[in-house]
């Protein structure tokens, strides 16, 4: 449709239509009875046939059924105007991958654009025209259980990554190409700083660091495409972001330039009163469309009260008339109107959960595993008696929140996975708790780690133990789990710890095992690709994307932190310097951190140049040789501090990194080049620009271990 038909299709509308266009519910209005209605859903009642024309549905799939939804619905809407369904589809539609942070720790763009093709794909054929994702709040309190869903703490690498999903999920043609989706970027603004990590709480930062940290991601995918935004449940700034028109119509809408879809988070208008900013629905609903959100999910403010506000002039119709033609708008791009089922077919739904995706979320489930420690234990060799065991041992808890459709019954375990490559292998016939396991299932766990040659020790969170509403003040593994550990080190010390979690934990308790691999929630191929690292069929790649903490009592931290007037050089023994007593101010596995079976030795590093000028580039190079005799992949990071500003600077910010495989015996030379433009930061007055002056360039394996030296900008 011509976008002047679209202002015509306007014309035509009557006030209810235009609001109802502005309202999501669930799919369970349309699909069950009356009286088995929920929530806002059961307030509006089946029998309101304006409500019935909700301009966007909520959480519906199978293409059977979307089909039927979609006919009913245009059979009452008197202009024909399509519905919307939209859905949570973060990290896999039925084939479900690694949750989002396991991701960002494959540092593998192209990983990330695959998983979201393939989710977009099997979501569409199922009915579904827009996806809430990507999640690019930036993290950096592992309490929070939501961080599962970001790909990290770092600005740049979750800009990155924002743009793969972005690019994945809507490829070229969305009009056209209807294996994809539309994209949902989340949740503006800075969610991930929920104070105390705990979910749904007050965010309060300065803007200069929400600038300068928080919103370059959400930017990221704007620019590169994304439709939609989703609003956050939290405040910034004192003002809910549901109802922050700062946020929404001068950051968002006039310097970012997003002419898309503003959609509330689940409830969020209404929250405005419990927040203690609105009265009552009435003042919700007007706050909320005044900060510019054009749709409001699964609450009714603007249902019962939009009309009856413009009526009596109390905001301009103007703006709903705005709202409106954005939801058109984004329904016209998605070629509704021509195709109101779009990609929906049963037929093709033959593509879910295929066994090329299942053989794709294997590969990136490999990709994003991250060896932590390494005695000399792994990998695993086929001859040597291997005991499987513990919770996670037999378990298919191994999606991760957020896997909505992905079902455990089609999740490959790790003994299953590990069936195909040891050929001597104990695991036990026992069901084992994550919480309190039987007497009798640790009995058995000892005796078979009392036969082996090695354990595999399977430990780790559930599903629900992460994701939203589960926020956790302790982030160690259940203590029945850190007993387990005990035990069996009396019988035998060689130990492989396995983790599945939606967080960096704090691994104290089994900290002393032999290796430690974070698995993450790898998704439905989980045992698979677990399984080819231990034996080695696949060489550890993944590195951290978010900081591991030595204790709680650290969070948050996070790498790239602002230096103090009183920084810990080295040594602990200084006392009035910023630190702890009882804890070092270091992560336990830092930022970028992870280990591989190869050993990647780095040559001197090497400046082509020591000055830099703005209309100029400077490259930076390192030499890396792989002395092991099996092939492997490194990721190179290049990190820039500048040593002077106008405002603190952090003690370091990745700039760039590369991925690079190298054969036994190998070397590569990997070459960055740094430009003026990589070297700005938001000022006093939030200008995103340079100070001539020294910086420090670091290259390495990882945040911590990096080699130094020094150049400098010039006017
Ligand atoms: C609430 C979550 O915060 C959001 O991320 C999600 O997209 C919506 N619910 C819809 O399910």
């Amino acid at each position: 449709m011509k976008q002047e038909n679209l202002s015509q299709l306007i014309e035509q509308m009557t006030l209810e239509e235009k609001v109802d266009q502005l309202l999501q519910l669930s799919a369970d209005f349309y699909t069950k009875a009356a009286e088995e209605q929920t929530g806002p859903i059961s307030e509006l009642g089946l029998t309101d046939e304006n409500i019935q024309n909700a301009g966007s549905i909520l959480g519906l799939a199978g293409a059977k059924e979307a089909i039927q939804v979609q006919k009913e619905y245009l059979e009452k809407n008197r202009l024909g105007i399509p519905t919307l369904m939209m859905a949570d589809i973060v990290h896999g539609f039925q084939t479900i991958f690694p949750i989002p942070l396991a991701l960002g720790s494959s540092w593998d763009l192209e990983a990330a654009e695959k998983m979201a093709e393939i989710s977009a794909k099997e979501a569409a054929v199922s009915g579904v025209h827009v996806t809430f994702s990507p999640m690019v709040d930036l993290v950096r309190d592992p309490r929070w259980g939501r961080v599962m869903e970001s790909t990290g703490e770092d600005p740049y690498l979750n800009s990155r990554f924002a743009e793969a999903f972005v690019k994945g999920y809507q490829g070229t043609d969305l009009k056209n190409d209807f294996f994809r989706v539309a994209a949902c970027v989340k949740h503006f603004a800075a969610y991930g700083a929920a104070l105390a990590g705990r979910d749904y709480n007050t965010v309060d930062m300065s803007e200069r660091t929400l600038r300068e940290s928080y919103l370059p991601s959400y930017q990221a995918a704007l620019e590169a495409g994304a439709k939609l935004v989703m609003t956050s449940f939290n405040t910034v700034d004192g003002i809910p972001a549901t109802g922050n028109k700062k946020l929404f119509r001068d950051i968002l809408r006039k310097e970012f330039g997003f002419d898309g879809v503003v959609i509330s988070d689940w409830g969020a208008v209404k929250e405005l009163i419990p927040h203690g900013v609105a009265e009552d629905e009435k003042a919700a609903a007007k706050l909320a469309i005044e900060a510019g959100v054009d749709i409001e999910m699964m609450t009714t403010c603007y249902s019962h009260f939009l009309a009856e506000l413009i009526k009596e002039n109390s905001i301009d119709e103007r703006l709903l008339d705005e709202a409106v033609l954005r939801i058109l708008e984004l329904k016209n791009e998605l070629g509704l109107f021509e195709h109101p089922h779009r990609g929906a077919s049963e037929e093709k739904e033959a593509v879910i959960l295929s066994e090329e995706h299942r053989k794709q979320a294997c590969e990136i489930a490999k990709k994003s595993i991250v060896l932590l420690k390494n005695e000399a234990i792994l990998p695993l060799k086929k001859e040597e008696k291997i005991a499987i065991i513990g919770p996670a041992a037999a378990s298919q808890d191994v999606l991760g929140a957020w896997s909505w459709q992905g079902k455990m019954a089609d999740a490959i375990s790790l003994v299953t996975g590990a069936k195909k490559q040891g050929d001597n292998l104990l695991y036990g016939s026992e069901s084992f708790d994550y919480f309190h396991p039987s007497d009798s299932a640790v009995d058995e766990a000892i005796l078979l780690a009392q036969q082996a040659d090695k354990v595999v020790l399977a430990l780790g969170e559930t599903e629900w133990m992460s994701g939203e509403a589960a926020s956790r003040s302790d982030i160690t593994l259940p203590s029945a789990q850190i007993e387990l550990f005990k035990k069996i080190k009396t019988v035998n010390d060689q130990i492989v710890v396995t983790i599945y979690s939606g967080r960096p934990l704090d691994l104290r308790g089994i900290d002393d095992a032999k290796a430690i691999i974070e698995a993450w929630f790898p998704g439905t191929e989980a045992g698979n690709a677990l399984a080819a690292i231990l034996w080695g069929e696949y060489n550890p790649s993944g590195r951290l994307s978010m900081s591991f903490p030595e204790s709680v009592g650290q969070v948050p931290i996070y790498y790239n932190c602002d230096s103090t007037g009183r920084p810990l050089e080295t040594t602990n023994d200084e006392k009035y310097v910023s630190k702890y007593l009882d804890v070092s101010n270091y992560a336990k596995y830092p930022f970028g951190f992870g280990l591989s079976y190869s050993d990647f030795h780095y040559g001197a590093l090497e400046l082509d140049k020591d000055t830099l000028t703005p209309d100029d580039f400077l490259t930076v190079s390192v030499t890396v040789t792989n002395h092991s005799d099996i092939s492997g992949t490194e990721t190179v990071q290049l990190y820039v501090r500048d040593l002077v500003g106008e405002v603190i600077r952090p003690v370091k910010e990745l700039k760039g990194f590369k991925q690079i495989n190298l054969k036994a015996g190998e070397s590569k030379t990997v070459r960055f080049t740094i430009e003026e433009a990589m070297l700005r930061y938001v000022h006093r007055d939030f200008r995103r620009q340079s100070d001539p002056g020294s910086f420090e360039v670091m290259v390495g394996p990882n945040s911590r271990d990096l080699q130094k030296a020094v150049f400098k900008l010039m006017n």
